[in-house]
């Protein structure tokens, strides 16, 4: 898929068909999370990459606003260092990747949180204390057909000016 054609069409996806996902389409998928440039190239950030169904039936009782991670297929716990200041941003954009990569393959996904998971989630999985959950991010083919580039956005006229802010 072409880039543009991927951001155009990029949706939320919280239901999940019940179908593995192909190895090489996981490998891509956590190979865009490696892959991803960071501030200072610093890379503050660790992946953990759940496929067990009975870890994310849990993560899905564990994450209030992502109940659905249940369902996935694999869920990719980003863990970013406390001690970096610059760590959000980067994780964001490993997740973005991965979500572009994912969604390119035809498979959906979704960001859940923002560091506000309980701290279970990171005993769970042995996250240690130097990092900080950021976000969880379910993965798995989308079960219903979903609305190709149908989004809901402000008017572009509202949030992008020519030269000068407020110029359209
Ligand atoms: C930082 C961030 C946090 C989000 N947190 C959640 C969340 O906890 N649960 C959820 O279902 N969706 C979450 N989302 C997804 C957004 O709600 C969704 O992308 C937005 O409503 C636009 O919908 P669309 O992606 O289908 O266009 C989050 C998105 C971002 C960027």
């Amino acid at each position: 898929m072409e880039v543009f054609e991927a951001v155009r069409t990029l949706l939320a996806v919280r239901e999940y068909a019940d179908k593995a996902l192909p190895v090489d389409v996981v490998d891509r998928i956590i190979e865009a999370a490696h892959l991803t440039a960071s501030a200072s190239n610093k890379q503050p950030w660790h992946f953990v990459v759940v496929r067990d169904r009975a870890t994310l039936q849990r993560l899905g009782q564990l994450a209030r606003t992502g109940p659905y991670i249940a369902g996935s297929q694999m869920a990719v716990v980003v863990g970013i260092e406390k001690a970096s200041p610059l760590a959000v941003s980067d994780g964001s954009r490993a997740i973005q990747d991965m979500m572009l990569v994912a969604w390119s393959d035809g498979v959906g996904s979704n960001w859940v949180g923002y560091r506000n998971l309980p701290d279970e989630v990171s005993a769970l999985l042995g996250v240690p204390s130097e990092l900080e959950v950021l976000a969880i991010v379910p993965f798995g083919y989308p079960a219903r057909r979903v609305g190709r580039g149908k989004k809901q956005r402000k008017p572009i006229g509202q949030v992008v000016s020519r030269e000068r802010f407020g110029q359209s």
